[in-house]
């Protein structure tokens, strides 16, 4: 009979709780642990904290907790203003920016865990080696073989730059690729919505000259037709990006140039 059960390596057990010390607006936030280096398996801490003493988003909790009680908290931010992408998390059971992310929206305990599917080197932080690889494998930079004018940027009218609004914006936060059920299943081969989106935004570029190359390398029934429409990816973008959108126009072009 198959086996659904997490391997026992795999199963998240129930950790250590702070308890707020205080303070009348007390908050439970329940947040994964794991450590490569002490052989435990992964678990859940809860830390209490007064919002009376906190800023409004949820990384500002995270900052406090690593700052006033466990400083052996991990996670990435950098910019706090939904700008850098490297917050990147699952908060309620959604993939989103800790830092766009207000705490008044959350009603019980705060849920954190790591962007799902990825593997994870410690507590909220994924690795996301292969998304970056795959990234670069998009060469996702202007390619032309017409050099620039001597004394001037490379032209675009208004029309063609506006075919870039919607991908430009994109911060590579991955929180549409995890959360993508096509991705979880063959990420190994699928490109997932933040790299498809970038291939787009050089195939709409009208500066650049490789357009056929870039569809040639995306013809392929893993990198780009995995996509089945689901629209997970297009409904968590914390900036209000379309990927699916981008995947639906790569996918068009295709079918165009074969007529
Ligand atoms: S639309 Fe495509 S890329 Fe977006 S979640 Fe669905 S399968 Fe994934
Ligand atoms: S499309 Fe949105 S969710 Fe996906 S990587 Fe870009 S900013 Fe993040
Ligand atoms: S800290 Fe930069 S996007 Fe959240």
């Amino acid at each position: 009979m198959a086996e659904f059960r997490l391997p026992p390596n795999s199963r998240i057990g129930v950790g250590k709780t702070h308890a707020a010390a205080g303070g009348k607006r007390a908050k439970a936030f329940k947040i994964y642990r794991w450590n490569p280096d002490d052989g435990e398996n992964p678990r859940t801490d809860t830390y209490e904290i007064d919002l009376d003493q906190c800023g409004p988003m949820v990384l500002d909790a995270l900052i406090k907790i690593k700052n006033e009680i466990d400083p052996s908290l991990t996670f990435r931010r950098s910019c706090r203003e939904g700008i850098c992408g490297s917050c990147a998390m699952n908060i309620d059971g959604t993939n989103t920016l800790a830092c766009l992310k207000p705490i008044a929206e959350v009603r019980e305990a705060v849920r954190i865990n790591p962007l799902p599917h990825m593997p994870v080197v410690k507590d909220l932080v994924p690795d996301l080696s292969h998304a970056y690889a795959q990234l670069r494998s998009i060469e996702p930079w202007l390619q032309s073989d017409t050099p620039p004018p001597p004394d001037a940027e490379r032209a675009q009218s208004r029309e063609e730059r506006a075919k870039l609004d919607g991908m430009w914006e994109c911060i590579l936060c991955f929180c549409c690729t995890t959360s993508c059920p096509s991705y979880w299943w063959n990420g190994d081969r699928y490109l997932g919505p933040a790299v498809l989106l970038a291939a787009y935004r050089w195939i709409a570029d009208s500066r650049d000259e490789k357009t056929g190359e870039r569809l040639d390398a995306l013809e392929d029934p893993f990198k780009l037709y995995r996509c089945h429409t689901i629209m997970n990816c297009t409904q968590t973008c914390p900036k209000g990006l379309n990927p699916a959108k981008a995947i639906g126009e790569i996918k068009q072009l295709m079918l165009e140039r074969q007529i």
